[in-house]
């Protein structure tokens, strides 16, 4: 975010451009290229993958914008948000910050996984495509007591360096290269894992669905991810919307920014699947999927070409990570500077602290304390489990209920057309998803995912 330009006291994005680096960089992270394909990989492959897809585009474009009005409507981080326009909503704000806890207590580790597997690289650890010898450095890494948090503290490092300068205006800037370059790494990853022997079999998988395999956990599993992947319902893109001057088109970086996301998101699946089936590797093995599958693609790749890939790679997914869980942070740290009263260093300390607490707990769950269960998850599933299944889809549920029933039409209607000037013709149609479909859509797959119906 750039400081050019001012509305009273609150910074704006120096540019469109701005904002939707910082929002798409916010949505495309560990969710796209970590969770997604191995979500898919445990949830059945192509009916998940129909149910995500369709999640997009019925909820996530819809919220995306009514998150967007809001932030920029209020000029407001979430609890403050709801406080100004409806004190009986503040609750929304709370479960969001919530979600954030939650995440910031785990996404971190993963963090630390993909820095460590950068230099895993560097060093040529991970030069073969051996499944038996790749499942075993990735055990080892996470069941590890000291390596895995290690990462976990670098990456968690970078984060609070980024966070404490304010609005992050350099990783933004950044990321103008990176997005690019992501996206471009994945594409020749995409050629090389669908042109592997057996490879079709992968695809079939990911994309055929089987109906059969359709239940209402990997409906809640699909819909969960989404908000998760498009960071939604714990009210980051408020909070990013909230620094976007008046003039911007909210219609338009409502579109964009799910698109992109979910792009990255499929062509993810088609790297890892594909190549995952070829290799033998189990696609049901959970967190350790990229982890196994992505080195042993750069290894059919020849020693230098490979190795250059996979430092690119590992690169790239820290960096998207970062951005990603810098707009994580910046919602607990707004948590602590408007609502408790903190400056910035002092709320980035606390929050850092926290999160590495409860990242170090995360992290051992997976070895020293893997005999702690809660609910019978371990404490990183547990943490993964409230925010991504509970906490966003109902964060979400909420936002819908408000603005369709309580902001009202009126008030939505002024701020998505920017009082009238930009021309949104399915308006009505939005405002009715908003109003019926999205509200009583998660009320039911989130109460048959759990079991309730
Ligand atoms: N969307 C991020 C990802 O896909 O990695 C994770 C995330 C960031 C979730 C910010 C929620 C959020 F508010």
């Amino acid at each position: 975010m750039e400081k050019e330009t001012k509305t009273g006291n609150r910074e704006q994005f120096g540019s469109k451009l701005g904002f939707i680096l910082a929002a798409a960089g916010s949505a495309v992270g560990l969710g796209n290229i970590w969770k997604f394909p191995y979500l898919a990989g445990s949830n059945g492959g192509g009916a998940f993958v129909l149910v995500y897809l369709l999640c997009v585009v019925v909820i996530g474009f819809s919220l995306m914008l009514m998150e967007m009005a809001l932030g920029r409507n209020t000029q407001l981080s979430t609890m403050g948000a709801y406080r100004k326009l409806d004190k009986r909503f503040t609750f929304i704000g709370v479960i969001g910050v919530v979600a954030a806890f939650l995440i910031v207590g785990y996404y971190p580790v993963v963090g630390g996984w993909s820095v460590a597997y950068f230099f895993k690289t560097l060093i040529g650890e991970l030069s073969t495509s051996n499944p038996e010898t790749l499942g075993g450095i990735f055990g080892a890494l996470v069941s590890g007591t000291w390596a895995p948090i290690f990462w976990t503290v670098v990456y968690m490092a970078l984060n609070v360096i980024i966070v404490i300068g304010g609005i992050q205006k350099g990783i933004e800037k950044a990321s103008k290269v990176m997005m690019p370059a992501l996206f471009i790494v994945l594409l020749i990853l995409a050629v090389r894992s669908v042109t592997l022997p057996g490879a079709g079999e992968g695809l079939k998988f990911l994309f055929a669905p089987d109906w059969s395999k359709l239940s209402g956990q990997v409906m809640l599993a699909a819909m969960g991810q989404a908000f998760f992947s498009l960071s939604l319902g714990m009210g980051c893109i408020i909070t990013y919307a909230s620094y976007l001057g008046k003039k911007e088109n909210l219609v338009s970086n409502s579109l964009n920014i799910p698109a992109i996301d979910t792009l990255v998101a499929i062509l993810s699946g088609v790297v890892i699947i594909p190549a995952a089936v070829s290799f033998g590797f189990e696609v049901t093995q959970g967190p350790g999927l990229v982890f196994v599958t992505v080195p042993a693609i750069f290894a059919t790749m020849g020693p230098v070409i490979g190795r250059i890939f996979g430092l690119m790679f590992f690169l790239l997914v820290a960096l998207a990570a970062l951005t990603s869980s810098i707009s994580l942070l910046e919602v607990v740290v707004a948590f602590f500077i408007d609502e408790i009263g903190f400056n910035r260093k002092k709320a980035v300390a606390t929050s850092s602290t926290i999160g590495i607490i409860m990242c170090i707990a995360a992290s051992l769950s997976m070895g020293a304390w893997s005999n702690i269960t809660l609910f019978g998850m371990n404490i990183f599933d547990f943490f993964d489990y409230v925010a991504s299944y509970i906490c966003l889809p109902l964060g979400g549920m909420f936002v819908s209920i408000f603005v369709g029933w309580f902001w009202g039409k009126k008030n939505a209607y002024d701020e998505v057309t920017n009082e009238g000037t930009i021309k949104f013709a399915l308006f009505d149609v939005w405002f009715f998803l908003c109003k019926w479909v999205i509200p009583i859509g998660i009320l039911f797959v989130f109460l048959s995912g759990v079991g309730i119906i």
